[in-house]
């Protein structure tokens, strides 16, 4: 067993543990942290020597003394009031990594010790609508904190809580219903574009006739009731636009490499036969009240700016259900059915007091807490163009979020083929290297700056070679897989027995780190730190690569072998944590 765990432990929980086993209380925390000085500075003994009134300096001299360093450990020493520096061993680093590399699968990156089940929210278009830039944060956040999760062996149920119902399908049925012609073909004749078209065609023409014509205007109010009745012609209606809108949905995804799966798009109306129950239970709970004839819950807490207690409307007065009573009901189904320990919500900062009234109405009815069922709405910011401004066209319209990733895509095709010199990729490789490095560059700008923060759409900066984007990572994984290609090995073996360069340490430090920075961005639903982690990997490999031949000028065999070892670990990784993230990682650029 013990061999087990020390196999798949990193260098830094070896360290732990052996530092652990030294100190006097067999619970207390080393706290340690990579540091300049050394690898690793230890600031536990601080606290300890505070609780056990003893001098921080001779404790710290004491637990050295005690220690063995075993074979992972080169050097220890007390520094300052009571710091403990540690270089690690070579060796152990080696040694280390080479069990992470065997494992092909995972790279050691073992799964959590209490997964739940994550319902997560995200990827939200709306029907009948087109999507804009709005919509891509969601779906890009949304897809890599799944990724994540399910790499740590969470459940993760998947929710595509789209805007499939409410009044304006009353003007689209209806208009739809008189001119049934506009809509007449089978699904699988439409393009995902032509689809999109032909919505914005009817949407507009429902409009014309919907604001000119009073008695069509009538028609339309009755068919929302009828809708919402449930009326079987109404509904088969209705589905014309959802199956429509599909189409164009699927085609956005598969242009942003992004799976999403029909049966997890659950919208709006997929909640339509528990809005009643979830306004009685609240009712009779006595969480929501009536107040002029609407159902409603208030809060100590939220006031609008004139003093007056602003309410959660669950039920209008005339009887309708809004977007609140969905999310109630959407809750009690993913708590109840789904047996989610976590709900996670990526959706627009704009939108948080709605989440932050809807969360404390369920907590207040005890379909959440803060223990086994939580939520969380992980808010995110808005898109700004380079004037810092709301992302918008040059006529001041909202960006159509297909023309930005087709502009995306163009650059990148460009930057790829300028690169091509030798001319060594056919136009049918530069299209797709196009395709998966604009795309890329896209989610990676997105991701790299914290959820929460607004960030500026530059594509000159996102498909930059220089600097934080993906298309430097995307490279220097390239750049390895020729390197490897070169050297002519598939899987070269690592050698701990050498000594190495600082460059090698340190970036075999990082790599070791790679564990902990899934299981830190996983749990805090922080991607930006996966990025992070994989830039700084990139960097690293650059100043090896610049210190340490590997092919030129020839090194002897068993160190250009450790070296090729190194780099095909570092690829692996940056594969790995790329693919975490939704990113390609073309093997030749
Ligand atoms: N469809 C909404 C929009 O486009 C987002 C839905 C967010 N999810 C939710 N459960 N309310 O803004």
């Amino acid at each position: 067993m013990a061999s087990v765990t020390s196999l798949s432990a990193s260098v830094e929980q070896q360290l732990a543990s052996a530092l652990t086993a030294a100190l006097p209380e067999a619970v207390a925390d080393p706290l340690l942290r990579r540091s300049d000085r050394a690898d690793f500075q230890a600031n536990g003994i601080l606290a300890l020597a505070k609780k056990a009134k003893a001098n921080p300096r001779e404790l710290a001299g004491q637990v050295v003394a005690g220690i063995t360093t075993g074979d992972v450990i080169a050097d220890i020493e007390v520094s300052g009031p009571g710091f403990l520096n540690i270089t690690i061993a070579d060796r152990a680093i080696t040694r280390i990594l080479a069990a992470r590399y065997a494992d092909t699968e995972r790279l050691g990156v073992p799964y959590a010790d209490t997964p739940g089940t994550t319902v997560i929210d995200y990827a939200q278009p709306n029907v009948a609508k087109e999507m804009h830039v709005g919509h891509l944060r969601s779906a890009v956040i949304g897809d890599a904190v799944v990724q994540l999760l399910e790499f740590t062996g969470e459940n993760v149920v998947r929710r595509h809580h789209i805007g499939d119902w409410g009044t304006q399908f009353g003007m689209l049925i209806q208009y739809l219903d008189e001119h049934p012609h506009e809509l007449d073909h089978e699904a699988s004749e439409v393009s995902g574009e032509e689809a999109m078209s032909n919505l914005d065609r009817l949407y507009k023409s429902a409009r014309r006739l919907f604001d000119s014509d009073e008695e069509f205007k009538t028609r339309a109010r009755r068919r929302v009731v009828d809708l919402q009745a449930g009326d079987p012609h109404t509904l088969a209606m209705w589905q014309k636009f959802v199956d429509e809108s599909k189409i164009y949905f699927f085609s956005v995804f598969e242009k942003l490499d992004m799976e999403v799966r029909d049966p997890d798009i659950v919208g709006e109306s997929g909640y339509n036969d528990m809005l009643a129950e979830t306004c009685r239970l609240l009712e009779e709970s006595g969480v929501a009240v009536r107040s002029e004839g609407a159902l409603c819950v208030f809060f100590d807490d939220i006031k609008g700016p004139d003093g007056q207690p602003v309410p959660l409307i669950v039920q209008k007065s005339d009887g309708g259900y809004g977007y609140a009573a969905t999310d109630l009901s959407a809750i009690r189904d993913r708590v109840f059915n789904l047996k989610a320990n976590s709900l996670l919500y990526v959706v627009d900062a704009r939108q948080s007091l709605h989440f932050k009234m809807v969360f404390e109405t369920a907590r207040k009815a005890g379909w959440l807490n803060d223990e086994d069922v939580k939520a969380y709405q992980l808010a995110f910011g808005t898109v700004l163009g380079k004037d810092g401004k709301p992302f918008k066209t040059r006529e001041g319209e909202t960006v159509r979020l297909v023309d930005l990733l087709d502009e995306a895509i163009d650059r990148a095709t460009a930057v790829v083929r300028e690169k091509d010199t030798q001319h060594q990729l056919s136009e049918e490789e530069i299209a797709e290297r196009g395709a998966q490095v604009g795309i890329g560059a896209v989610k990676y700008a997105d991701l790299s700056t914290s959820a929460s923060r607004d960030y500026k759409f530059d594509l000159d900066q996102m498909v930059s070679l220089n600097g934080d984007t993906s298309v430097y990572l995307q490279y220097a994984y390239a750049r390895i897989q020729s390197i490897l290609r070169k050297a002519g090995e598939t899987r070269p073996q690592p050698h701990p027995e050498l000594g190495l360069h600082e460059a090698e340490r340190a970036l075999g430090l990082h790599l070791d780190a790679f564990a902990e920075a899934v299981a830190e961005s996983a749990t805090e639903y922080a991607p930006h730190k996966m990025t992070a982690y994989l830039y700084q990997l990139a960097s690293l490999f650059t100043s090896f690569y610049d210190k340490c031949p590997v092919i030129k000028p020839e090194p002897p065999k068993d160190v250009a072998e450790n070296r090729l070892f190194l780099c095909d670990l570092t690829a692996r990784t940056l594969h790995q944590g790329m693919a975490l993230l939704g990113i390609r990682t073309p093997e030749r650029l």
